[in-house]
């Protein structure tokens, strides 16, 4: 806060997505696993996901999400400071933001990713935030991409039927104003063995007394149950307390922006904090859980459609893996 440039603010000016063509609904699901579209629906709201095919990259997807945001946003792509790519499923271990900067010609752009599971688009809105707080950066560019059905146990009907694939974005530029108006972060490793993809060492000796680990990442882990408790009980302190620093009240906020993991969480969620289901923002029927993607994803299709306005205020969330959860508080545009 010490570091924060006088009269240097943030708007969100911009936002896009992109989605796989291929979808696998409930009916279909079903005839992968010992599921039915009725349990899916009811115990998660969720009746297709996005699926994307071999050939897709995951640099692809968050660079076509990136230039709707950026073509919004009245830029182009060399007037962008900074891509962050929010993911868990990148191209390449090593980074997969630079293989975005250079589909998008960002050529100015430095770029690098950021890993906080599905709570990776709220600690990208914080962390980018900071860049122009203090006044580095004018431009930056935010996606939120994952391709999970890559990482899915297809065998595991506790986990499969949840999540898809999908690409979100935001332009964030400085702005008189600032419209991030609170925030909170939280992260607690203790409860980390609840939701993994976990890489597993394949001992291997490279001499008599030299062993080494090469493996290979495991599938999805969850214990739903825990990850449901930790949601409904962790979003509503974290969402309350970025109000707080906001100096707002649950009357201020236009829409409940969450990470859209399960319609029960969103209702659950809503419900604690006595905000309207017509101010809830969902549309998990359509993607599933698409991790990273999904808030800003959500975002981009009530903003197309001109139910976001510019001057809304929102109140947005992430939650899962880390365990990492947050939760920011921004208006819509400058
Ligand atoms: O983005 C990361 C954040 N992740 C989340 O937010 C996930 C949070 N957790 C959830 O959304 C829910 O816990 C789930 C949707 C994953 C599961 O819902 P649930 O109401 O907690 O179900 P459950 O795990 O308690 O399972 C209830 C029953 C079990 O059968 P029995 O033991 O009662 O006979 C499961 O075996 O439902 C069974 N079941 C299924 N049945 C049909 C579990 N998955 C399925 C399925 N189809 N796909």
């Amino acid at each position: 806060m010490a570091l924060k440039q006088p009269g240097v603010g943030i708007a969100i000016t911009g936002c896009g997505s992109a989605a796989p063509t291929a979808f696998l609904d409930n009916q279909q699901l079903s005839q992968i696993v010992d599921t039915s579209d009725e349990w899916i629906a009811t115990r998660t709201g969720i009746r297709q996901r996005r699926l994307a095919p071999p050939t897709q990259s995951l640099a692809t997807l968050a660079a076509q999400a990136a230039q709707g945001a950026i073509a919004m946003a009245g830029l182009s792509p060399t007037d962008i400071d900074l891509i962050l790519l929010a993911t868990s499923t990148p191209d390449d271990l090593f980074g997969t933001a630079c293989r975005v900067q250079a589909e998008l010609g960002a050529a100015r752009a430095v770029a690098f990713d950021l890993t906080a599971a599905c709570s990776g688009f709220v600690f990208g809105l914080v962390t980018a935030a900071q860049f122009i707080h203090t006044g580095v950066y004018q431009n930056i560019v935010l996606i939120g991409a994952d391709i999970l059905s890559r990482w899915v146990d297809w065998s595991d009907r506790r986990t499969c039927v949840l999540f898809g694939d999908g690409a979100g974005a935001v332009v964030i530029q400085a702005n008189g104003r600032d419209r991030l108006l609170g925030f909170e972060l939280r992260s607690d490793g203790t409860q980390n063995h609840y939701l993994n993809l976990n890489y597993q060492p394949d001992p291997k000796h490279l001499t008599d007394d030299l062993e080494i680990g090469q493996g290979t990442f495991q599938p999805i882990t969850m214990n739903g149950q825990e990850v449901y408790r930790f949601a409904a009980r962790r979003v509503p302190e974290v969402i309350e307390k970025a109000l707080f620093r906001a100096n707002l009240s649950i009357e201020d906020v236009d829409w409940l922006l969450l990470h859209q993991a399960n319609q029960r969480i969103l209702d659950a969620v809503a419900d604690r904090l006595n905000i309207p289901p017509e101010k809830v923002i969902s549309n998990l029927a359509k993607y599933g859980n698409t991790s990273a993607a999904s808030i800003p994803l959500a975002l981009d299709e009530e903003v197309r459609q001109g139910k976001v306005q510019v001057g809304d205020t929102i109140v947005t969330s992430g939650f899962g893996a880390g365990l990492t959860w947050g939760a920011a508080v921004f208006q819509w545009g400058r």
